[in-house]
């Protein structure tokens, strides 16, 4: 299988510290879909990076792995999020640099290798949406996973709804407080015969697959370090699984898995 990440390689910048690391939604995923998927699927990505000092740690970190990458340089600066760590461990993201990203267009070569893809996966947020039109546009005969980054501060239904019909899988990190949220990605998931997986930290998961409905603890740990980067994990867990015949709730229990173990140390 051809797994195509298509999005974000940047730069986590931790403060107070200033303390820098390789980061980004589809970094991330895209690392994490290494080790999960099999050896004989192939992990590409397709993203943009600046000519800054980001650039070079992105571009030294990805040639450490086995992933395909397709990434331009354009001047400007690497796309770069400010998080700072509460006490507790859990990240708050304070500032967030698109950089390079917001102005990106594919070329030819990405395309391809986009419409090229068994599994198409990646990120939208505010400051991409078009890119992500743009992406929904190429046309692919796989299954395309959309990780609706900024939900819970823009729960944009106007952008899902609009999309939903090229989106197969959606991902969404919530809190349990957003109970209303939740229920609507409910009705949209059995109206429209979608996969939709809701994340809530510590409160686990619920998976609205079309009118079914499947539920998933957190795995406990013992000392949460730094939550950056969970989502990113468990969506290449659940997807590792669920695209090579696993059913949801096996997939959801292995995604919770492999998010403990980003939670428990420092880094996403
Ligand atoms: N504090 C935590 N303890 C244990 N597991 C966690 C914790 N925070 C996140 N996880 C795991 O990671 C998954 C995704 O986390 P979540 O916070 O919902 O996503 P995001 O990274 O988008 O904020 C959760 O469903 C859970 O399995
Ligand atoms: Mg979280």
């Amino acid at each position: 299988m051809k797994v195509v990440c298509v999005g974000d390689c940047g730069v986590d910048h931790y403060l107070p510290s200033g303390e820098r690391r390789f980061g980004g939604i589809t970094a991330n995923f895209a690392r994490h879909a290494r080790n999960e998927f099999r050896a004989d699927d192939e992990i590409q990505i397709v993203s943009c990076i600046g000519d800054d000092d980001g650039a070079n740690l992105v571009r030294a970190a990805l040639a450490a792995t086995d992933i395909d990458c397709h990434i331009s340089t354009i001047p400007g600066t690497t796309p770069t999020q400010y998080i700072e760590i509460e006490a507790g461990g859990e990240r708050n993201f304070v500032r967030y640099d698109a950089g390079v990203l917001s102005s990106f267009e594919f070329s030819q070569e990405q395309r391809d290798i986009i419409a090229g893809s068994g599994l198409l996966v990646a990120p939208v947020y505010l400051q991409i949406v078009d890119l992500f039109s743009e992406l929904l546009s190429i046309e692919t005969s796989g299954l395309t996973a959309i990780d609706f980054a900024d939900f819970l501060q823009h729960p944009d239904f106007a952008l899902l709804e609009h999309s939903i019909d090229k989106v197969d899988i959606g991902f969404f990190g919530l809190t349990v407080d957003d109970a209303a949220t939740a229920e609507r990605i409910a009705s949209l998931a059995a109206r429209h015969d979608k996969l939709f997986v809701i994340t809530l930290g510590a409160n686990g998961s619920r998976a609205f697959h079309g009118a079914r409905e499947v539920q998933c603890d957190s795995v406990p740990v013992r000392e949460v370090v730094d939550t950056t980067g969970a989502g990113d994990a468990f969506a290449a867990g659940f997807l590792s699984r669920y695209c090579h015949g696993a059913d949801v709730e096996t997939s959801l229990r292995h995604g919770a898995q492999l998010a403990a173990t980003v939670v428990a140390k420092l880094g996403s």
